[in-house]
């Protein structure tokens, strides 16, 4: 709730209780060795946007607090961070082991910008932890998701990274469906943690943001490159975002209470084939995840629907309430459908190996009333 908050103001009288925006671009110095002592990192402060302001810091500090972390940066989208994460972790070419259900875009990032620039990725499946092994000898970095999308597996952080510790190979980890109210993959053995704060950090599908989390130097050594490329997170988002953060722990409870009476409702309802989410009575990943989640899965699951596309487009159109929109983490229950959206970019053979079918449909379950969202779903699939 707190985190981040600047605290030493109150004994010299009075602090505003929600931080002012502080949009300036650049800072006025009238001492040349003031702004020395600044721009080296020897004293708090700020002389240029591009490099540090107050409300980017405040988030950095509270999320990095929020997932134990010993500092953070926020940068200007959850793929921006995650690109930093990647390049503090593995500065020079080297083969990327990661999880083949990975979202699209960052699936596209190592296929378009890493793999032309000397990277290698190597895809596996995060459930087979022998074929993880096998993966491992040799690679640099190992890049997984917590909660796998769409499909909801969840990766067995612990076991990862012992294995990637044993073997010298840096662990990256995309925490944004779990978020650090329900899982803190630093302590599992992850050398550095994205998110897209856009998602649930957000929390109002209102503002872009991403931040990467971990050790001071893998952070100062993303920083540098931030600074350098300017994918710098602008002091409005980064307000928003630590507005949003505020609220996380009542919202994630909510959502994860939502989102496991959606799952068991869907699962016993005509033309519904499958459901994915890692709790429910059944799930290949229910082990695991009771043991990396123990505070529940999240607000994410998926279902597949009989007939395809054209059942999905007839259950858009009589939604209520929920709506499909190509994000998730919202307070409000979206659907998005992963094969014009998320998972785009594959082949439709590439979306069927991983089991995304033209039926699968992703659901971020938002925290309205619970029987509300599942009258939704249900007069909208009965059509
Ligand atoms: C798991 C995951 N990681 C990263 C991203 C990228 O975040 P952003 O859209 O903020 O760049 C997304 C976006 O959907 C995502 O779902």
């Amino acid at each position: 709730m707190h985190a981040g908050r600047e605290t030493t103001g109150r004994s010299r009288g009075s602090s505003p209780l929600a931080p002012p925006i502080s949009t300036a671009a650049v800072h006025v110095y009238d001492d040349l060795d003031d702004y020395d002592a600044v721009a080296r990192g020897e004293r708090r402060g700020h002389y240029y946007g591009r490099n540090s302001n107050e409300n980017r810091e405040m988030l950095e500090r509270a999320v990095a607090e929020l997932e134990g972390a010993e500092a953070g940066l926020a940068a200007a989208s959850g793929m921006a961070a995650l690109y930093l994460a990647i390049l503090a972790l593995a500065p020079k070419p080297t083969t990327i082991v990661a999880t083949r259900e990975l979202y699209g875009g960052t699936m596209n990032l190592l296929r378009q910008d890493l793999e032309p620039a000397g990277y290698e990725a190597h895809f596996v499946d995060i459930g087979d932890l022998d074929a993880v092994r096998r993966a491992l000898d040799g690679a640099g970095l190992v890049l997984i998701e917590t909660i796998t999308n769409p499909l909801c597996g969840v990766a067995d952080i612990e076991a990862i990274a012992r294995m990637a510790r044993d073997r010298g190979v840096r662990v990256l980890v995309d925490n944004t469906f779990a978020t650090p109210i329900l899982c803190r993959p630093l302590e599992l053995g992850a050398d550095l943690v994205m998110h897209s704060a856009t998602k649930y950090i957000g929390g109002h599908s209102d503002l872009l943001a991403g931040v990467v989390v971990g050790g001071s130097e893998l952070i100062s050594a993303a920083r540098a490159r931030s600074v350098r490329t300017g994918a710098t997170l602008g002091p409005f988002d980064a307000w928003l975002a630590l507005r949003g953060l505020r609220t996380l722990e009542v919202r994630m409870a909510r959502h994860t209470e939502n989102a496991l009476i959606l799952a068991r409702a869907l699962s016993t309802t005509q033309g519904v084939s499958k459901v994915h989410h890692p709790l429910l009575e059944g799930s290949p990943w229910a082990a695991v995840a009771r043991r990396i989640l123990p505070q529940g899965a999240g607000g994410m699951m998926a279902f597949d629907l009989e007939g395809g596309r054209a059942a999905v487009q007839r259950m858009i159109s009589r939604f209520q309430m929920a709506a499909f929109a190509a994000s998730l983490g919202g307070v409000e229950t979206t659907i998005s459908y992963p094969e014009i959206t998320s998972h785009r970019s594959l082949s439709p053979g590439e979306r069927a190996d991983l089991g995304v079918t033209p039926g699968t449909v992703r659901v971020s379950v938002g925290i309205e009333a619970a029987d509300d969202i599942v009258a939704d779903f249900m007069q909208a699939i009965a059509s």
